[in-house]
């Protein structure tokens, strides 16, 4: 595998692992919308990239053929069919296709509804006062690591029902799951023993004590009249840890360091803190931190292109939302925009099943901390870091205040 090289031309051999691509991936989508909106690399095993708002919209609609068993840019197990329905297990109801999609997406989708994820609200801005109080005396901390990669595992252990004690450890399995493991297979293999066996654990402890939350909620669960066997809980509740917390923890990040970057927009939403929900929105938008995966199931066409059985596709949400055809000046944040149907969340059947609980830890993140820290900057700017690969976000955020 051929990751060091550096790129050359991003539309014919374009690498998301480079270590430039998430720190300022606006003029290589721009580059790769006008020259070549769907490119191909042969790095990684080879993969398309779709980079166009029309074309991703066109392209989450073919299914089956453009499975979403294979939803990483690097391959999910190393020496394994990409098409075998093994991986279509994995992690449902992402992993699955039509028609075993829906039931369990129908399984998972009263957690997360407006009214139900409003019951974490008061738990998230606790959470949050309780780390600000945590750095606030200094003057300084690190937006990321301190307070963004801090919220988002223990709300959804919070939801999960999970031993909290254990917190600290979600953050480096969740890591080497899908960050760092996303280029090294031992990494992710030995991170996803520590969550099965984890979550293996937790289930046989509220299986033998029922409580009130997403695990004991799924183990009295039924699908056409029989329950859900044990290990698609298991894998329904990693789906969780590996579409919920990255994400939003990188979000969260990604978003201060705007606010610390650019000083307008963090006054704007001072003076009009109204204005949070379509902020929130238009960080969603500009940061939006995840591509997905697909892979042909059988040789199809799309725009002049043969993509033949067996090949990946990245779905590049991000791009799309920077489309100029779609948004007025793509690449710049106006966090009063009106008009911001942005795809952060995907589109289509794989739609993001807890974007309502996202934009509440978002609110609730950006919220609390320009309530109590209005006023912050970059303390080194080129201290400043972001993950690399499929996930986009802010790592190292070191800021005064
Ligand atoms: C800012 C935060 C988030 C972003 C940007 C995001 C983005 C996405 C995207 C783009 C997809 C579609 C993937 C595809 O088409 O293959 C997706 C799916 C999904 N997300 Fe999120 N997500 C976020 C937070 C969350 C949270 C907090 C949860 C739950 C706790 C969650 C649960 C899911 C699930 C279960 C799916 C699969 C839905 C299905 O296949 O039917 N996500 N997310």
């Amino acid at each position: 595998m051929d990751k060091q090289k550096p790129v050359n031309d991003w539309t014919t051999d374009f690498d998301i692992f480079d270590p430039e691509y998430n720190l300022d991936p606006g003029p290589i989508w721009r580059d790769m919308r006008e020259r070549c909106p769907i490119a191909h690399s042969e790095r990684w095993g080879g993969a398309w990239m779709a980079t166009k708002y029309d074309d991703i919209q066109a392209l989450v609609r073919k299914v089956p053929e453009l499975s979403n068993r294979q939803p990483t840019v690097f391959p999910m197990e190393e020496g394994k069919d990409i098409l075998a329905d093994y991986f279509a297990d994995l992690l449902p109801p992402l992993t699955k296709d039509p028609p075993e999609h829906s039931p369990l997406r129908r399984l998972l989708l009263p957690f997360f509804s407006m009214k139900a994820v409003e019951a974490h609200r008061p738990y998230t801005e606790q959470l949050c006062h309780e780390l600000i109080d945590g750095f606030i005396e200094n003057g300084a901390c690190d937006a990321a690591a301190d307070y963004a990669q801090q919220i988002s595992p223990r709300v959804i252990g919070h939801l999960l029902g999970v031993d909290l004690g254990r917190r600290e450890e979600f953050v480096g399995w969740v890591q080497g799951l899908v960050e760092l493991g996303a280029s090294n297979f031992e990494l992710r293999s030995k991170s996803y023993r520590a969550v099965r066996d984890f979550l293996g654990e937790q289930i046989a402890k509220q299986r033998a004590d029922p409580g009130d939350n997403y695990i004991s909620r799924l183990l009295a669960s039924e699908i056409d009249g029989e329950p859900v066997p044990d290990i698609v809980i298991l894998n329904m509740c990693m789906l969780i840890l590996v579409a919920g917390v990255d994400t939003t923890w990188s979000t969260i990040g990604s978003s201060l360091w705007h606010f610390a970057s650019h000083p307008k927009d963090r006054q704007r939403l001072v003076a009009e803190p109204e204005l949070l929900s379509s902020a929130v929105e238009e960080m969603l938008r500009l940061h939006a931190p995840a591509s997905a995966g697909r892979v042909a199931m059988k040789d199809m066409d799309h725009d002049g292109h043969r993509i033949k059985r067996g090949e990946r596709m990245i779905l590049s949400f991000p791009a799309a939302n920077r489309d100029p055809a779609v948004f007025e000046c793509p690449d710049e944040a106006d966090i009063g925009r009106e008009k911001n149907r942005h795809v952060a969340f995907g589109v289509g059947i794989h739609r993001c099943a807890g974007s309502n609980l996202a934009r509440l830890e978002m609110e609730v993140a950006l919220g609390v901390w320009f309530a109590r820290i209005p006023e912050f900057e970059l303390s080194d700017p080129d201290a400043v870091t972001w993950s690399a690969g499929q996930v986009r976000g802010a790592r190292t955020v070191p800021v005064t205040f």
